[in-house]
């Protein structure tokens, strides 16, 4: 270490005095980025020592003092103005913090009951979150996830199928992926517990490709090439570096561009009951919205719609700057869990790089539905409707995971859809959806059985953050359109039977006369794409004359 110093650095009067030099490490470790705090709350027996590295470790002062002899009047100066120094410092800081960590003895444990879709082994002392193995009879592992323990029980959670297991299976934990440091980067991968957890490919490799929640192809177009595994769960970003929603974003569905305009960055929900056409206006966003990148996280479908989305709904075009992460009904809850998660965390990792990335997750309600059953499985007592409280706060712990990046750079926007049956206003993930979303765009059966597609109640939906977004005389306009609309579906009873007559209500006139264009304005072919500027011009010509 001492010969990386000194030929990386220039000769003569470059290193701290011996003792200001501990003083400086101890900083230098300590404070060298955010990670420490996560390093200390655990990695997989005991909390490992940042604190230890820090401070029983005098060797970066040792290196200092076999070199300090000619020492100049402001070392320490000189050493924060050296930037390969301090790089150097910096690598050998988190060498040192790297060989620290503790491993774990490999061990393992002995499965003692199976209830439903938990599974109960007895010494296995792996944290929650860890991989682990039950062998079966036939000699195949089954994968498991760690959900919960009492004492020294664990509670497993299988990633596939318990046939073959028995009694007194042997339960082995993976070891925990992580990766050594690199010089002149930022470290940070293997310094919190969940960098250690889950890794799945990411990366271009993904794009045009369909895969299953552990990042398998399903499209039997051969394996992955150009991605490489990163941790699922990735660093949050603090919410004063998150730049707010300022640009709006084109998603070629004119109803949307023109009366409920979307923020880059946004999260909206897509409120509606089944078959009113939520998967159509998902793929009519996937094929004609201005992103770099879309996800598409299909959650709880039923197979047969996964197939249908992909080949017929999205098409060749759409599915060629798509990555469709799949995580069908029949899975365990814990995959579909995973789908979800992973879509997300896919996202985020083209979202760092510096694109803007769409996301569509079809469904959020499926997404709780699932913590819902691994939640009643281990035993948590349901609260609103069957739901546990720990769905409540597994919502926004996704959602918040989309949204702008640091200073501008890259983007999520995400679409989320949300079941609800009629105007049912009680299910508690649709309120609960509403209340952590940026806005909600409701599909209704009435407009859908009239053959109005895509099927958005306008008067129900909106968008929170288009007064950011559009230009004062769209936000006019959308609101004479509105209200025009609400005008003559008040009404419409009287209409229909021949109540009503021209002359009396001028504003009601109005609304009659304007209402067929404004209905055509709103509807469109799923086959074609609408601009925003356009969208946005035809609805302040309509409202303006
Ligand atoms: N924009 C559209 N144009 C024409 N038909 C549509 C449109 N959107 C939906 N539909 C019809 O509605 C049906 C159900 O839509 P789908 O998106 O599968 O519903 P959901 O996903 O809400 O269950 C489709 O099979 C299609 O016939
Ligand atoms: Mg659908």
């Amino acid at each position: 270490m001492t010969l990386d110093l000194a030929d990386d650095a220039p000769h003569g009067a470059l290193l701290p005095e011996p003792d200001t030099a501990a003083a400086a490490s101890d900083a230098d470790v300590c404070i060298d980025d955010d990670a420490l705090p996560g390093q200390s709350a655990g990695t997989w027996d005991e909390p490992n020592s940042g604190a230890n590295a820090a401070a029983d470790d005098d060797q970066p002062g040792d290196i200092a003092s076999g070199q300090a002899e000619p020492a100049a009047p402001a070392p320490a100066a000189a050493a924060a103005d050296n930037p390969r120094l301090q790089r150097w410092a910096h690598y050998l800081a988190d060498l040192e913090a790297y060989a620290s960590m503790r491993v774990p003895l490999a061990s393992h444990g002995t499965l003692v009951r199976v209830t439903g879709l938990v599974m109960e082994a007895g010494g296995v002392r792996a944290p929650v979150g860890a991989v682990c193995e039950v062998l079966g009879d036939n000699g195949h592992p089954v994968q498991a996830e760690v959900v919960g323990f009492n004492g020294d029980r664990a509670y497993l959670m299988a990633t596939g199928e318990l046939t073959g297991l028995r009694s007194g299976a042997r339960v082995t934990p993976r070891a925990a992926p992580h990766s050594p440091p690199l010089l002149g980067r930022d470290n940070l991968l293997w310094r919190r517990s969940e960098d250690r957890g889950l890794h799945l490919p990411m990366g271009d490799g993904l794009l045009g490709r369909v895969v299953d929640a552990h990042g398998v192809p399903m499209d039997k177009l051969g394996t992955l090439n150009h991605v490489r595994n990163a941790p699922m769960v990735r660093r949050p970003i603090n919410a004063m570096d998150r730049d707010p929603v300022r640009r709006p974003l084109d998603t070629g569905v004119r109803a949307i561009n023109a009366m409920l305009t979307v923020g880059r960055g946004q999260r909206i929900g897509l409120f509606a009951g089944t078959g009113v056409g939520k998967s159509v206006l998902l793929g009519m966003m996937a094929r004609y919205t201005e992103a770099d990148v879309i996800v598409v996280g299909l959650i709880g479908e039923r197979g047969r719609e996964v197939k249908e989305f992909i080949e017929d709904i999205l098409g060749e075009a759409g599915l060629a700057r798509s990555v469709v992460v799949a995580a069908p009904a029949d899975a365990p809850p814990l995959v579909r869990m995973q789908g979800a998660t992973y879509a997300t965390a896919i996202a985020e990792h083209f979202r760092d790089e510096g694109r803007h990335v769409l996301l569509l997750m079809d469904s959020l309600t499926r997404y709780a539905m699932a913590q819902r059953e691994i939640a009643l499985a281990i035993g948590e007592p349901p609260a609103t409707k069957g739901y546990p409280p720990s769905c409540f706060a597994k919502l926004p712990q996704l959602v918040e995971r989309s949204g702008n990046g640091l200073n501008g750079v890259g983007s999520i926007t995400a679409f989320y859809t949300v079941l609800s049956e009629g105007d049912d206003q009680q299910d508690p993930i649709a309120d609960a959806a509403r209340g952590i979303l940026d806005g909600h765009i409701v599909l209704t059966r009435e407009l859908a059985e009239a053959g109005h597609y895509p099927a958005i109640d306008v008067e129900k939906s909106i968008s929170r953050v288009m007064a950011n977004v559009a230009p004062k005389a769209q936000l006019d306009a959308a609101r004479r359109a509105r209200a025009l609309l609400s005008k003559v579906n008040k009404a419409r009873d009287l209409i229909q039977l021949g109540a009503y007559a021209p002359g009396h209500d001028a504003e009601l006139d109005l609304a009659v006369r304007l209402q067929p264009q404004l209905v055509a304005l709103l509807q469109q072919d799923m086959h074609e794409p609408a601009d925003l500027a356009h969208s946005r011009d035809q609805l302040i010509a309509l409202t303006g004359s």
